[in-house]
């Protein structure tokens, strides 16, 4: 695992030194990427490392497939990454990332994996988050597996899930009447109110916010590399992935800029068209692209059963506008209708129970192959960013859906186990 030689700022390309824990560039607020010695990396990096493929030591699996290209810290790992990618059952071209297989049931995990690996590196006792709602149960889970206290502030209207994952883990949980932002600006606060008492370093919560701290990206880069080691070192032709915050899209252009630096990547390789994909309620990056924006608006009344796409001002989002126009993809948002009725046809036709933001791109997804914009057999490989079982209360919700009150007289109780 190679040392980090140093996190850059965004926009402004400032050097910081990564030797104590840092949120962003003090001087812009801009967010820190992790950057590396490529030089060196390309001596120790080694694409087809056979000790990668090794399942004799459980780090050489997963995410930590890449330790290659992650900071050098011991990872607090639960098994996160290395996904299945499921062939569509209808489009030769389609293939779905299954991110609902990792640890707490998202693709959270590999951002909140690394993120704690890193907090436990650099001694931190206690991690906050603002979150929609898998981000606090991600976090709740690595905190708990890495023995440092975690502080979640969500909408209480989340999945009935993403609130028992924060009680069950043990995490200090708020449920906030608002958004994400509501959330982000009430921790804020907190660790303003804790900085002015002058709480002691450890006693002070860190804020590993969406962007606001570098590692999360770094994690869900994995997602790039790892989607390129599946189909063989190639690109797809483009990419489907459900966007509220934005960081997978960020890390997966990141980890392609770092595989073409090191050769992973055949000469000429052509990169995935990036699709950020959005409801209707709650559509930021959407209205930005088709406004010709460079950055987005903050979305009014954002509301949504996609649950982790309700971030009405995502807080990279010219970064992410700015992948997905150089990519030549789009950003498209589907009504919660779409997005419903989708969950369905995928789970009657492919198997799949979709959760509503991975249902966001197969909406979008049929509505590009249905205006001829897209071809079945185009190679695409869309996110199921979590698994649909983590919504139950949301989707029945939205399908009007409630269990029978009485259990019809044919089948008495206790009929089955006691013979009569
Ligand atoms: C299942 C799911 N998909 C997508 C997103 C949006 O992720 P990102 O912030 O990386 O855009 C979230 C965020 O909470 C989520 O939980």
């Amino acid at each position: 695992m190679p040392p980090i030689a140093y996190l850059e700022s965004v926009r402004s390309h400032h050097r910081l030194s990564a030797d104590t824990p840092r949120t962003l560039d003090p001087d812009t607020q801009e967010s820190l990427y992790v950057r590396y010695d490529m030089d060196a990396l390309r001596r120790t990096a080694h694409r087809d490392n056979p000790a990668r493929y090794a399942a004799a030591s459980p780090r050489s699996l997963g995410m930590w497939r890449y330790r290659d290209v992650l900071p050098d810290a011991e990872p607090v790992t639960l098994g996160e990454g290395w996904t299945p990618m499921l062939q569509s059952k209808r489009y030769p071209g389609l293939l779905i990332k299954e991110e609902g297989a990792n640890p707490t049931g998202s693709f959270k995990a590999r951002g909140l994996g690394l993120a704690v690996t890193m907090a436990k590196h650099y001694g931190l006792q206690h991690l906050a988050v603002p979150s929609a709602g898998n981000a606090a149960g991600a976090l709740a889970a690595y905190a708990a597996a890495a023995g440092i206290a975690a502080h979640l502030y969500m909408p209480q209207d989340v999945p009935f899930a993403n609130y028992l994952e924060g009680i069950v883990y043990g995490a200090d949980v708020h449920m906030v009447d608002g958004l994400i932002s509501d959330c982000a600006r009430l921790l804020g606060e907190q660790i303003k109110a804790q900085k002015a008492a002058n709480l002691p370093a450890a006693e002070t919560w860190f804020d590993i916010s969406t962007l606001k701290e570098p590692f999360r990206v770094e994690g869900k880069k994995t997602m790039g590399y790892e989607v390129a080691e599946q189909l063989g070192w190639t690109y797809p032709d483009a990419i489907f992935y459900p966007t509220g915050g934005g960081v997978g899209l960020i890390g997966m252009w990141k980890a392609f800029e770092e595989m073409e630096a090191l050769g992973w990547m055949a000469a000429g390789s052509r990169r995935p068209k990036m699709y950020a994909l959005q409801s209707t309620g709650c559509a930021p990056i959407a209205s930005a692209f088709e406004q010709n924006q460079s950055a987005s608006q903050f979305f009014q009344n954002a509301a949504t059963f996609a649950a982790g796409l309700r971030v009405p001002k995502p807080y990279g989002d010219f970064i992410i506008l700015e992948i997905v126009r150089q990519s030549g993809g789009r950003a498209i948002a589907s009504t919660d209708e779409e997005i419903l009725a989708s969950i369905l046809d995928y789970a009657r036709h492919e198997g799949i129970f979709l959760s509503p933001e991975g249902a966001a791109a197969t909406a979008a997804y049929d509505q590009l192959i249905a205006a001829g914009e897209l071809s079945p057999s185009d190679r695409v490989v869309l996110f199921n960013t979590g698994a649909g079982l983590k919504y139950t209360d949301m989707t029945a919700d939205a399908m009007r859906l409630r269990r029978p009150q009485s259990l019809p007289t044919s089948l008495p109780v206790g009929g089955i186990i006691t013979p009569v």
